[in-house]
């Protein structure tokens, strides 16, 4: 009776988290399908604590500590450092199905061996080897992205060829595992899977720029899905396995996603070393610099009768969303048609700009797309790029020398005029030169994003 009550709470908590994902995928339900999400967490959690033999000791020590941290780190936590500490989450995901692993494997060798079915055993090997993996790699991504090492690649001679040694040695190992698990040798090379493991999520994620590290963070988020199936099917806990394959397959298909907005190949981003020394930085950009005052900027959106706000990762170091808004709302007044210009790759991790942009409520129906505002940039007065570098940057269209060519960027180049907002002519986070910057009909309004708008704002209310 028990039992199956349990298993009638695992369904409706893998119910509510499919809703709960499908909402996500949507602005206006996100905040719904998150608290849908965690209700159904909630209630695997209730239905879990219901199995017999547990010890609340642990249990409660371990929500209290979570809960605390988590708790904190949510409050304390800013937007823009949100991908490293979600890749924080995914790698301590990682770890926690690494060690459900080596604590079957432990117990099932402290209960004196014996037989073993396939499922579970397969499984405990690979919650092993992809936990470890992810616990790693996740943690160089973390150290990558707050900036702890140097987030350039770092190669070295013959890395491809270590690294498919690593995974020729634990694969032999899995067979070992596998065909003989009541042996020592298994216990041996069950202990070298887990040093391994560890070492491969360093040497896999090294290699790797801190510029693509959202989509490592993303691949990762879907290792720690098959990680957590994989412990799933080591205590045979439905829910665990539901949840586990929720996550990796959402993962990899945002994974897919990403990659195919920045038009690379997930083998680009894995093995190119994109953005080290020795990548390619396109032809070099001739032309003026022509910069513009607040004021004079003013001037211009005041007889505008079109403008595009096109928000990019400087926007968020900013914090300007709340300041964009009050300009947005002043030039509508004004009797100015506006519309937010949305790149899918834009700041630094999916919906990284429709976040903060909801957060400064902005209506809905004046977000747009990049593939609905590129056909009719060309009749747009002005196109106010707010700290955006690289998805605004022309040479991926024009400069096939460039390592961006071929990446689908707002047109902003196409615009009647273009105002550029950011602090200097420095680069974005791929590392390259902008023409953009030298174009006849763009002016650099320098300064902070936040800043630069406020006084624009100023200056209608004081017009
Ligand atoms: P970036 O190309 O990184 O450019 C941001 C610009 O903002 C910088 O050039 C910087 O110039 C400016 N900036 C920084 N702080 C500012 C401030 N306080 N006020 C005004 N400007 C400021 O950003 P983007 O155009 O959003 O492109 C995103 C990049 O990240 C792309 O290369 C994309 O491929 C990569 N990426 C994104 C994702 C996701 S999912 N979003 C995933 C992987 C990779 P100054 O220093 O001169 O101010």
């Amino acid at each position: 009776m028990k039992e199956n009550l349990i298993q009638i709470i695992y369904i409706a908590s893998a119910i509510l988290f499919i809703f709960g994902l499908k909402m996500m995928s949507r602005p206006t339900t996100a905040v719904r399908g998150n608290l849908l999400s965690a209700v159904g967490m909630g209630l695997a959690i209730v239905a879990t604590l219901m199995t017999g033999g547990l010890s609340m000791t642990w249990i409660v020590a371990g929500l209290v500590i979570g809960g605390v941290v988590g708790t904190v780190a949510a409050l304390k936590v800013p937007m823009t450092s949100m991908p490293e500490f979600v890749a924080v989450f995914n790698g301590t995901g990682g770890l926690a199905s690494m060690l459900v692993g080596c604590a079957e494997y432990y117990r099932y060798w402290s209960h004196g061996g014996g037989e073993i079915e396939a499922v579970p055993l397969i499984a405990t090997y690979l919650a092993v080897l992809i936990g470890g993996v992810t616990f790693t790699g996740s943690m160089v991504a973390y150290a990558k992205l707050a900036e702890k090492i140097d987030s350039k690649p770092f190669l070295f001679k013959n890395q491809q060829l270590i690294n498919a040694a690593v995974l020729g040695l634990l694969a032999l190992g899995g067979v070992v595992f596998f065909l003989w698990p009541h042996s020592i040798i298994a216990i041996l090379f069950f202990l070298l899977a887990v040093a391994l493991s560890l070492v491969l999520g360093v040497l896999v994620t090294i290699p790797i720029g801190g510029a693509d590290m959202p989509v490592v963070i993303s691949l990762l988020n879907s290792y720690s899905g098959l990680a957590g199936c994989a412990a799933g099917f080591v205590i045979s806990n439905t829910v665990l396995i539901v949840a586990g394959s929720l996550v990796g397959a959402s993962g990899i298909i945002l994974t897919s996603i990403m990659c195919k907005a920045m038009n690379r190949s997930l083998a680009n981003v894995l093995f190119s070393g994109f953005g080290s020394a020795t990548a390619g930085a396109g032809k070099a950009v001739e032309g003026e610099v022509r910069a513009l005052s607040v004021e004079d900027a003013f001037f211009v959106l005041e007889s505008a009768s079109s403008v595009v706000f096109v928000p990019g990762y400087g926007m968020a170091v900013a914090q300007a969303q709340h300041a964009v808004r009050e300009l947005g709302d002043i030039l509508e007044k004004n009797g100015t048609e506006v519309k937010y210009a949305i790149h899918p790759v834009a700041g630094r991790m999916p919906g990284h700009m429709n976040v903060l942009l909801a957060e400064a409520n902005v209506p809905y129906e004046q977000l747009v797309e990049m593939d609905d505002i590129n056909p009719v940039i060309e009749s747009v007065d002005v196109c106010v790029v707010i700290g955006a570098n690289d998805v605004v940057n022309p040479a991926a269209r024009e400069d096939d020398s460039s390592p961006i060519y071929g990446m689908p960027v707002i047109n902003v180049d196409l615009a009647k005029s273009c105002f550029v907002i950011k602090r200097s002519m420095r680069s974005g986070f791929a590392g390259i030169e902008n023409p953009l910057f030298y174009k006849e009909n763009t002016r650099m309004v320098f300064g902070d994003a936040k800043a630069v708008i406020t006084g624009l704002v100023e200056q209608f209310k004081s017009a």
